[in-house]
């Protein structure tokens, strides 16, 4: 393995390309098909507002809306797609986008050590999570590609070349991180995606990211040739057609969970079709949020890991692994797994009931202490009018001994 660092080039914003994103655009409107993106990742959202979408649409149970005829408007492209900044949130999330501290990182520290053969961790972090001097900013979500890069490799061949292929790679967080680590001549990485600003800023991301790594995208004419690229940009509707690689690895990492049945169901038939036998499919998805229809993996995918991890955010958020292994029946093996993966979740509702309970347990401290700062305060309001009750006394008094002395006097 060579390098320990995930990022060589300062993070900075790139513009788009208003001619590119409309060329995609075209294509799109005139092949997707069923491949063009559920309606939170088309044009007119364009994966903004995530959370709004999820709260308006799945828990309220609101209509969702429809993929409508596009028409470009300017307005709407500065405010959404005119720079990499603008889709940081729609693909990491405003808490991905934060920048690591001590405090962020804790989540991760111990599971990211625990799985770290690649030994990344002791090159950014020390035992409490500072991180050293001299390294660039990482985000939080460099600590989920940490986390992906340990995991994906605990199960591949890391003398070989590696050809892996992830579908919705976002701006390229995971293949950046890839070639970094086993350089280009080892990692060939194709970027498959069907939402146009992913499509124009991963080429361009990687582009700026390695300037003197060959980065191939269909819309500039190029090749889908691996010898000439090593990270090579693709629209899902033109994938299938022009593809004629076996991967090595597949993955998809917080993205089926943002799409429709159909579209899941076409990304795992191809992603079966694809892998090498043996070969390796790395799926990362919150199964409560967006999309809750059904996973129907191929009984010859034999799962190896399913695990919620510190990137999840949702309850039913497994990270998992399976090896295709062609002609075999893995359903009884990979029950097992999923019962293990439920014991997770027992243990985890446990938890969060306990948590609830320390809460209401706070609040129930907290109205003590008010109700006990309340009846300091009648006490010492009753010492305050006991106080006065014996100041009028004493002036009863006083009247009483002035009057008696008045009339002895008489
Ligand atoms: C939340 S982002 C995650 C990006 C990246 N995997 C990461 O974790 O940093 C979702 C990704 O899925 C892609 N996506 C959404 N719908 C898609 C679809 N129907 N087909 C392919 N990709 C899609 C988006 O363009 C984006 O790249």
């Amino acid at each position: 393995m060579g390098n320990k660092t995930i990022r060589q080039v300062k993070s900075n914003d790139i513009q788009g390309e208003k001619e590119l994103f409309l060329q995609i655009v075209t294509d799109m409107l005139e092949y997707a098909g069923v491949l063009r993106p559920a309606p939170n990742w088309d044009l007119d959202r364009g994966g903004q507002d995530g959370g709004e979408y999820f709260q308006e649409v799945v828990l309220d149970g609101g209509v969702a809306q429809v993929n409508t005829e596009y028409q470009f408007n300017e307005h709407h492209y500065e405010e959404h797609f005119s720079s990499l900044s603008r889709m940081m949130d729609p693909w990491v999330g405003c808490t991905g986008m934060g920048t690591v501290t001590p405090e962020n990182v804790r989540p991760y520290i111990d599971y990211l050590y625990g799985i770290d053969h690649l030994g990344l961790m002791n090159e950014y972090f020390d035992i409490d999570g500072n991180m050293k001097e001299g390294r660039l900013p990482l985000m939080v979500t460099d600590l989920g590609s940490i986390m992906d890069a340990n995991l994906i490799t605990s199960l591949l061949d890391g003398e070989q070349e590696l050809l892996i292929v992830e579908v919705g790679g976002g701006y390229g967080r995971l293949a950046e991180v890839f070639i970094n680590i086993f350089g280009p001549e080892r990692i060939k990485y194709v970027l498959v995606d069907a939402v146009p600003a992913s499509l124009m800023y991963s080429e361009l991301y990687m582009k700026d990211r390695f300037p003197d790594m060959n980065v191939g995208s269909y819309y500039r004419g190029d090749d889908f040739d691996l010898e000439k690229y090593s990270c090579y940009v693709i629209p899902a509707w033109h994938f299938e057609r022009l593809n004629k690689y076996q991967f090595d690895a597949c993955i998809n990492i917080q993205s089926m969970q943002e799409m429709s049945q159909n579209h899941v169901d076409y990304y795992l038939n191809l992603f079966d079709k694809v892998v090498k036998n043996e070969g390796l499919i790395y799926l990362s998805n919150e199964k409560d949020y967006v999309f809750r229809g059904t996973w129907d993996f191929p009984q010859h995918w034999q799962k190896v890991f399913q695990d919620r991890t510190p990137r999840s955010w949702t309850r039913h958020s497994p990270t998992e692994m399976f090896l295709k292994k062609s002609g075999e029946n893995f359903d009884r093996e990979n029950q097992l797994i999923e019962f293990m993966y439920q014991k997770q979740l027992h243990g985890y509702d446990v938890l969060a009931k306990l948590k609830e309970k320390v809460i209401q347990s706070e609040a129930v401290m907290g109205m003590l202490e008010s109700i006990k700062l309340q009846v300091q305060d009648v006490n010492s309001s009753v010492e305050g009018v006991n106080a006065s009750v014996e100041g009028v006394s004493a002036l009863v008094e006083g009247v009483n001994a002035s009057v008696l002395l008045k009339w002895k006097k008489h």
